[in-house]
């Protein structure tokens, strides 16, 4: 509104020079109050196009050939403010404007358009409160609406939002430290790490390794700390002993939109700092950095066991999975139910390697009867786990992709009937999807403090984060897309959320057209994280999809209708 009013009293000419309503000296004005960090973004596989939004441009050879060599590579993009890891979120689904390559194959691009899509046409390169403070006012004064990214994995597409001014933290690099820190104005104190809002896991990881420290995080080396990762719940295959990262965190550096730096922890900004805890990102304000509890360095004991399942041995494999989960959960064993080979990949920081093998011995028998194997070992520390495992293991980026997932309570595995319905549900999934990617992350042994986090509840009592995705080409059709967006709504709406009806999703791996999105991802917690986000953004300058105070889908024009 605010934005149409301005231009209407503008003459022709400045209209014409004007990007998003606002004309090029308060551009500048912006830029000399931000030390010159102001920059024009353009989409990130431009180098590869000879036409620009429509217009003439020179193609980039050497650029475009970096670009498609890296193209799935996460390391790569995340240094690409225009870039996002599942990239149609760098695109405007519902118009079809967008600027892609088909991953893998060089694409000919003669006579085909670069669009913007849903990249911000100018961006802040983050170094200080004060260059997030200019931001805030300039949004609320030109009526431009503002976009954060850090790393750009979210699966909704929360770090974009079309004609904003992006806000990029990812240069906010700083690593510390402590024996012993104590958050500002209270009194316990904690063994800790204290990150910039750029730092990755892969960096964090290291650096706790060299101080003989364990950091609880997530698996894959570029998801951000401090970002949507942490805001969100944050799981990790430690999770059910050491908790989540919402409740690993001990403190937050943050700007809110009124422009002030607060420092949120249990002892001040005591409700904004439990809104932080599960709120999400990208609502209450731009987090500058965070510190966070840091375990011991310890051995891991980890399994990966793989086999080639047929459709005669699957209702095995899923019943032996089903049977011994409880008891996996409460020994400390957490990890992934892999698609790709089939199998998992466990670990646990409990157990001895005796005790270890003694607790998968059913499934490791099923692996040798079932032309696979089952290799269990022990690993001297989480860093070395990383390096062998979850970098070995990287997921590829760069195509596009949703998931849509249910916490699935621990009662449901606690009766034989409830364990059934898993298996069935299990198999159907299998036929429809594919194997199912579980998460097997909740903090089903950890004793956290009641009340101190804003993450669903569903989380506390649930074995399995049960998740499923859908991919789909580059070149697809806007009705297509909204077909596969379609199928798999229905199947998350039908099927999941009748194997746990009363539960809850994690915010950030749920499905992009969530029903009841304030339900399903914080239960209780809503009305009172609703309240925090009218406090400290009273004039709603941040808003995303599905996010708390999420003024509704006309905000995202980019997000096509599901039929
Ligand atoms: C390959 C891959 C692996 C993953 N593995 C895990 C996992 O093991 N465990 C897990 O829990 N999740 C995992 N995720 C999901 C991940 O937690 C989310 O995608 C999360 O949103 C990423 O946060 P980010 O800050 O890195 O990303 P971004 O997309 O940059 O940001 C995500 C959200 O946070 C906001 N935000 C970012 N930075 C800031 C900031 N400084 N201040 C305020 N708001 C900010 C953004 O506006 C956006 O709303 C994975 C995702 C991918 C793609
Ligand atoms: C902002 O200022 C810097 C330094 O003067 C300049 O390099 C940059 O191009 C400017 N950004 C924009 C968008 O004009
Ligand atoms: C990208 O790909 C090229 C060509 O394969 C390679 O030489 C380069 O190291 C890669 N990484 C970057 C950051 O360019
Ligand atoms: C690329 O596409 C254009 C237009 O469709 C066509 O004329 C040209 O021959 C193609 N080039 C190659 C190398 O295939
Ligand atoms: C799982 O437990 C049920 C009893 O609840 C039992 O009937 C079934 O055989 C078990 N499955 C396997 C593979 O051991
Ligand atoms: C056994 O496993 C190997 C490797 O996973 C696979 O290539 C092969 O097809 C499998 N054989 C059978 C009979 O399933
Ligand atoms: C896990 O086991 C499978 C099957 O033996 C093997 O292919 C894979 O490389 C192993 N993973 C790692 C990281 O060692
Ligand atoms: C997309 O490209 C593939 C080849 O890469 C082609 O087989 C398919 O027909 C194309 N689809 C559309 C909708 O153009």
């Amino acid at each position: 509104m605010k934005r149409l009013l301005f231009l209407a009293f503008l003459t022709p000419f400045v209209v014409a020079t004007s990007i998003l309503g606002v004309s090029s000296s308060e551009w500048h004005a912006l830029n000399v109050s931000v030390g010159g960090r102001l920059h024009t973004a353009r989409p990130f596989s431009l180098p590869c196009f000879s036409i620009y939004n429509g217009e003439r441009v020179m193609m980039d050879e050497e650029a475009c050939g970096a670009i498609q060599a890296n193209y799935t590579s996460p390391n790569f993009r995340l240094e690409s403010f225009s870039a996002n890891m599942n990239v149609e979120y760098e695109t405007c689904m519902s118009t079809g404007s967008k600027c892609l390559l088909s991953p893998g194959s060089p694409l000919n691009t003669t006579g085909m358009s670069c669009d913007q899509g849903q990249v911000p046409p100018y961006y802040i390169d983050i170094q200080t409160a004060a260059d997030v403070k200019a931001a805030f006012e300039f949004s609320a004064h030109a009526g431009v609406p503002l976009s954060i990214k850090n790393t750009g994995h979210d699966f909704m597409g929360r770090s974009r939002r079309k004609d904003s001014l992006g806000i990029w933290t990812h240069n906010l690099q700083s690593m510390t430290y402590h024996t012993e820190f104590t958050p500002s104005e209270c009194t316990a104190s904690y063994r800790a790490i204290t990150v910039g809002a750029g730092v990755t896991f892969e960096q964090v990881y290291k650096f706790a390794e060299d101080n003989d420290a364990t950091f609880i995080g997530g698996y894959a080396q570029t998801v951000g700390v401090s970002g949507g990762w942490m805001m969100g719940g944050g799981h990790s295959v430690l999770s059910p002993s050491f908790g989540l990262g919402v409740d690993r965190v001990v403190e937050i550096k943050l700007v809110t939109p009124d422009g002030k730096l607060r420092i949120a922890n249990s002892c001040q900004n005591e409700d904004l700092f439990w809104a932080l805890r599960g709120g999400g990102g990208g609502t209450f304000g731009v987090v500058l950095e965070s510190t966070h509890q840091v375990e011991p360095r310890m051995p891991i004991q980890v399994i990966n066991m793989t086999f080639s399942p047929t459709s005669s041995n699957l209702p095995e494999y899923f019943s032996i999975l089903v049977n011994n989960s409880v008891r996996w959960g409460t020994e400390g064993w957490g990890g992934h139910v892999n698609r790709q080979p089939a199998g998992i990949l466990y670990v646990n920081p409990r157990l001895s390697l005796g005790e270890a093998t003694n607790s998968m011995a059913q499934l490791s028998a099923f692996a040798a009867r079932n032309n696979g194997s089952a290799v269990l070992q022990t690993l001297p520390s989480w860093y070395e786990f990383f390096l062998n495992f979850v970098v070995a293991a990287q997921a590829a980026v760069g195509n596009s992709m949703v998931l849509g997932s249910r916490l699935i309570p621990k009662a449901n595995f606690e009766s034989t009937e409830g364990r059934a319905k898993i298996v069935a549900h299990l198999l159907t999934q299998n036929a429809q999807f594919g194997m199912p990617y579980i998460p097997v992350g909740t903090p089903i042994s950890f004793n956290y403090t009641p009340g101190a986090t804003s993450v669903t509840p569903a989380w506390r009592d649930s074995i399995w984060h049960l998740s499923t995705g859908v991919t789909w080409p580059p070149n697809s059709t806007i009705q297509s897309i909204r077909t596969t967006l379609g199928k798999l709504h229905d199947f998350v709406h039908q099927d999941l959320t009748a194997l746990a009806p009363n539960s809850g999703a994690y915010m950030n791996e749920g499905d992009v057209y969530e029903s009841d999105h304030e339900f399903t991802y914080w239960g209780d917690n809503y009305a009172r994280l609703l309240a925090v986000k009218r406090k400290y953004d009273p004039r709603g300058l941040l808003d995303c999809w599905r996010c708390v105070g999420w003024k509704g889908a006309a905000e995202f024009p980019c997000f096509p209708q599901l039929d």
